[in-house]
This record gives structure tokens, C-alpha cells and sequence, in this order.
């Protein structure tokens, strides 16, 4: 087979494996999983209720969105205070229990942490609102008028509009990248560094595996307040809000605060998307930054062409720096199946769970929800409320855990985000009991996923292949897996992967895939997993339990999931 070799390297050379080397990580919006004491919202103890599900999928660690004190405005991405749990999600006690009950069943948790802007409910900024002479005043950004009124400057929020908000008591304005109520803290004041790794040391001790930072590129704002050159500029190509120096210095303490504590994880939300030097400097030497995030497959068309240039041109640009990440869906993204269409969830899934590094699952994809309508007497997000178009609600709601009312999630009769009707017959009851159905393929591919060395560690090469089918192979330890995508809507013959070849998994049980002594036959928008039929290294290993509660059978050699 003539296949182009990509020369990166999948996981870093500098890096030993560590346990998030390629690791599936679930992201929990804790607002709209599971709520268990009935009153619409979701809660801590709703996803330790909800765990023994997530080990049953087989995830290895789980992302869980804020729950900190707020003012919930932007529902938890503006903390009040960050030593605390707010009562909507639960107590202390909830969150170590639900800790606990993690570590049992061998899954790691990672915690949002949002230290660029706080609620303007947190009292640190009560005392630096309180008067020019505040000891607080400069833990937040405080500027005059610009001579004659107005904004100091030219910058915008992310979401649209002036980042300065007019204090009149004091007559200055504050800086708030993102709403009024959210200011930005003061990065270049050391007591705010102080304050604010003393929050990370208190969630390292309480035994967290692990920390998401929100927004890590946006910390430090050009020291001088300098307009920006370009009034039309994008937070990609801004040179003077956000992406300082000192962001590189600000992460080494990161680092070496988190590194007090043994294998702890860094991830951080950053945004040079089209800038690779600049996403690859966040790895450093030896790793500071394990997992800056790769946005880049959220917003690249899913067809061949687009999905090979951005994988290639990402595993190329880090060039082994470190490990490699990828997603397909968040918390602020319309949600995965009404981005791709229906028709590609299962590629989806098979494309993401054998691509190399550690990757993010967001909840309710494994269930291949659509984005929901919100009608707007039911609008929540506060994005929504200032640009019509912006919301995130739609990829929010409530998870379906059955097709009981209320879709299984809680008691309340009507709950923060309503459920549409259509998921509730995707829940997870009832896609767990159907073999091939998407949320079964999901758990198929990540026992495969665990278990196959040529996906956990090898190195991945695309293959030539006909126009709009996306096939590449992952090979380590005498082992190569063939990754085959058929994005088109043609069924394609490929002589490559004749019966010589078998097939592991493929994305549903579609009567236009066929292997023959010749060939495969790969339907419309159907994709498959294959290794050499003499390789034995894979078929013959028993997956890994993914958690000692696992007693079921493992869908390794689920014979529908197998070509006849
Ligand atoms: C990024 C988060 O992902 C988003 O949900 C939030 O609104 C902003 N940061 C502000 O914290
Ligand atoms: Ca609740």
C-alpha cells in the first residue's frame, strides 16, 4: 500500500507514557448530568451516582466543568470563591466522596480552574471596587477614561462589544475579557499568582489528578494598555490583548507548583489555532504544558481532505513535543452530530478513538445527541441573551439516561434545560441494550482503544485512498491497525483490505460493507478498524478490565461488530 509517512512523532519522546498519554477523558457539565436531589440542576453527587456508568464505558478519567461558588451567571465560569463547592452542586463532603468513588473504580478527575476573571460577586473585587486606595485595588485592571471619556482603549470582549466596564463610584474603568460581572484579575500582582496557586494546592491536597485551566492565553494584557493596531482584529490575531511573554514564565510555576505532587495533570485552554509554533512552545522542554488543547477538528469540515491536512498539520507542527490531544466537542460548541450530520457519528467516533494522544469526549456524544432547540423563553446562557446566535444551551442540556420522564435525570418536573423529546430515545438505557448502536461502539472502540498498543502508543501514517475516504494505519510492538473512513456517499472498493486483512470493528452492521478474498467493499459513510489477519497480538488479548465493577463481558468479539 503506497501511504505517505507522517514523521511525527505520536507521543513525546521526552516524555515517558504517563497515564494520560492515551487517555479518553469524559467532560462532565456538571449543571446537566445527572441531578440527584431533585431540583433541575445537576450535582456532584448525581455524577458519583453516575460513575459506575462512565467505568462501564471505560472512560479513564473525568473533566468536570466548575462547581465552585458563583453567582452562576455564566454558570460556574465566574467563581466567587475558589475554595468552596457551590450549595447548588453540593458540599465538600459531595466532592470528595465523589473523588473517592473515582479513584475506586480507577478513574482520575480532572477540575476546571478559571484564574484569568472572577464573579464580580468574589470579594477580592468587592475590595478593589471599593475605592482607589483599595489593598485589592490592583487585583484587578483598573484604568481612567481615555482623556475627553470613554474606554482606555480599543480592546473587545470575546464576546463582543467594549472589554471595559465604567465603575462609576470610583470613576475608572475595569477590564473583562469576557462579561461585565466577569473581571479579569491582575497576573502581573504577585499576591494574585499567591492567591491563586494557593486555590490549586488546596484541590492538589483534597487528591485531585489533574487541572484544566481556563483560558491560560489570555492571563497577562499588553503591560502599557496599548490600543489594538488592527480595530477588527480576532482574539487569533490580536498582538496586544492577550498572548504576552510572560505567559511562558507564569506556566513554569504552574508547573512547578503542580509538580509537588506526583503525576498530576496540566491541561490548558488556549487558542492559537492557526499558530502551531506557538501551541507547540506551550509543551516547552520537557513538557510544562502536558496537554495545551487542540480546538483545531472543532471547526475542520468533515470530509478526507480537511480531517488528513489538520491532523497532519498538527502531529507535524508539534513534532513530538509532547503528547498530542484532540476533540471533537465542549461546553461551548454546537454540539458534534448536528455539526458533521447523523450520518458521520460513527465515523466520528471511530476517526477520534484511534487517533493518537490523549483525547476528550464531551457527555452525551457517546449517545450521538443532536444539538437541541432551547425555545427562548427557556434561553440560559447569558452569550445568548447579549448575541442572538451565540448561545451554548443547545449542546447543555440534560443527559437521557432513559426514556422515563424527565429522560431519568432527576426528579424535578422541569429541569435548568429542558430535554428535547428526540433524546430521550437516545438515553443510555436504551442504547446500551442495542448492540449496535452508537454508545456500543463507543465503549467497542475504547476496549480496543486500551488494549491495542499500535493505538495506545504507535505511530500513525495516512494511506493513499479514493477521494473523500480517510484511511490511515497506527503501528507499535509488531502490531498495524488499518483506520479506514468512508466519508462519501459512494460505496468504494478497496483491494488493500482483502480477506487477508480482518476486520476488528466497523460502524454499524450496514449491509454494502463486505469483505471478500479481493477486496472491501465499504459502504456510504461507513468506516472500520482492521488489523493483518495473522495478528494475533490484538484479537487474542483479553480487553482490560476498565473497572473492577465490570462483570459484564467485554464487547470484544460481539460477532455483529464483526464483517462476516
Ligand atoms: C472558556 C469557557 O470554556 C467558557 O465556557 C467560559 O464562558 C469562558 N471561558 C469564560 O470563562
Ligand atoms: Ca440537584
Amino acid at each position: 500500500m503506497n501511504k505517505s509517512v507522517n514523521g511525527s512523532t505520536p507521543q513525546s519522546l521526552r516524555e515517558a507514557p504517563r497515564w494520560w498519554s492515551s487517555a479518553v477523558v469524559y467532560q462532565i457539565y456538571p449543571r446537566s448530568f445527572r441531578d440527584a436531589n431533585g431540583d433541575g440542576i445537576g450535582d456532584l453527587q448525581g455524577i458519583s451516582e453516575r460513575l459506575d456508568y462512565l467505568a462501564w464505558l471505560g472512560v479513564d478519567a473525568i473533566w468536570i466543568s466548575p462547581f465552585y461558588p458563583s453567582p452562576m451567571r455564566d454558570f460556574g465560569y465566574d467563581v466567587s470563591n475558589y475554595l468552596g463547592v457551590d450549595p447548588v452542586f453540593g458540599t465538600l463532603a459531595d466532592f470528595d466522596a465523589m473523588l473517592a468513588r473515582a479513584h475506586e473504580l480507577g478513574m482520575k478527575v480532572v477540575i476546571d480552574f478559571v484564574p484569568n476573571h472572577t464573579s464580580d460577586q468574589h470579594p477580592w473585587f468587592a475590595q478593589s471596587r471599593a475605592s482607589r486606595s483599595s489593598a485589592k485595588r490592583d487585583w484587578y485592571l483598573w484604568r481612567d477614561p481615555e482623556p475627553g471619556g470613554g474606554p482606555p482603549n480599543n480592546w473587545k470582549s470575546v464576546t463582543g462589544g467594549s472589554a471595559w466596564a465604567f465603575d462609576e463610584a470610583t470613576g475608572q474603568y475595569y477590564l473583562h475579557s469576557f462579561l461585565p460581572f466577569q473581571p479579569d484579575l491582575n497576573w502581573r500582582n504577585p499576591d494574585v499568582e499567591e492567591a491563586i496557586f494557593d486555590a490549586l494546592r488546596y484541590w492538589l491536597d483534597r487528591g485531585v489528578d489533574g487541572i484544566r485551566v481556563d483560558m491560560f492565553d489570555f492571563l497577562f494584557k499588553d503591560a502599557r494598555f496599548r490600543d489594538e493596531d488592527d480595530p477588527d482584529y480576532t482574539f487569533a490575531t490580536s498582538k496586544r490583548h492577550i498572548n504576552q511573554p510572560e505567559l511562558l514564565d507564569v506556566l513554569e510555576r504552574y508547573r512547578s507548583t503542580i509538580d509537588t505532587y506526583p503525576d498530576r495533570l496540566l491541561i490548558g485552554e488556549i487558542f492559537p489555532e492557526t499558530e502551531i509554533d506557538r501551541l507547540r512552545s506551550y509543551y516547552g522542554r520537557g513538557n510544562r504544558m502536558n496537554l495545551p488543547f487542540n480546538f483545531k477538528l472543532l471547526s475542520t469540515p468533515f470530509d478526507a481532505p480537511n480531517l488528513r491536512r489538520a491532523i497532519e498539520a498538527y502531529l507535524d507542527g508539534i513534532n513530538g513535543a509532547g503528547t498530542p490531544n484532540f476533540t471533537l466537542g465542549n461546553h461551548d460548541t454546537v454540539r458534534l452530530a448536528s455539526r458533521i450530520g447523523a450520518d458521520n457519528v460513527n465515523l466520528a467516533a471511530i476517526l477520534l478513538l484511534t487517533l493518537p494522544g490523549a483525547i476528550f469526549l464531551y457527555y452525551g456524544d457517546e449517545l450521538g445527541l443532536a444539538q437541541a432547540d432551547i425555545p427562548p423563553d427557556r434561553v440560559q446562557d447569558p452569550w445568548e441573551h447579549r448575541v442572538p446566535g451565540k448561545g451554548r444551551d443547545g449542546a447543555r442540556t440534560p443527559m437521557p439516561w432513559s426514556d422515563e420522564a424527565h429522560a431519568g435525570f432527576g426528579a424535578a418536573d422541569e429541569a435548568w434545560l429542558p430535554v428535547p423529546v428526540e433524546h430521550r430515545f437516545s438515553s443510555v438505557a436504551q442504547l446500551k441494550a442495542d448492540d449496535v448502536s452508537t454508545l456500543s461502539l463507543y465503549r467497542n472502540l475504547i476496549t480496543i482503544r486500551r488494549s491495542a498498543p499500535a493505538i495506545r502508543s504507535g505511530s500513525l501514517a495516512f494511506c493513499q485512498a479514493p477521494s473523500n475516504v480517510l484511511c490511515y494505519s497506527r503501528k507499535a510492538d509488531g502490531q498495524e491497525l488499518w483506520i479506514v473512513l468512508n466519508l462519501s456517499d459512494e460505496q468504494v472498493r478497496l483491494p488493500e483490505f482483502s480477506s487477508e486483512k480482518s476486520a476488528l470493528v466497523i460502524s454499524s452492521d450496514d449491509q454494502q460493507t463486505r469483505q471478500t478474498p479481493e477486496c472491501l467493499e465499504i459502504g456510504p459513510r461507513q468506516g472500520a478498524i482492521f488489523q493483518s489477519s495473522d495478528d494475533c497480538s490484538t484479537r487474542q488479548r483479553k480487553p482490560e478490565p476498565t473497572a473492577s465493577i465490570n462483570q459484564e463481558p467485554a464487547p470484544w468479539d460481539v460477532k455483529s461488530l464483526l464483517l462476516p
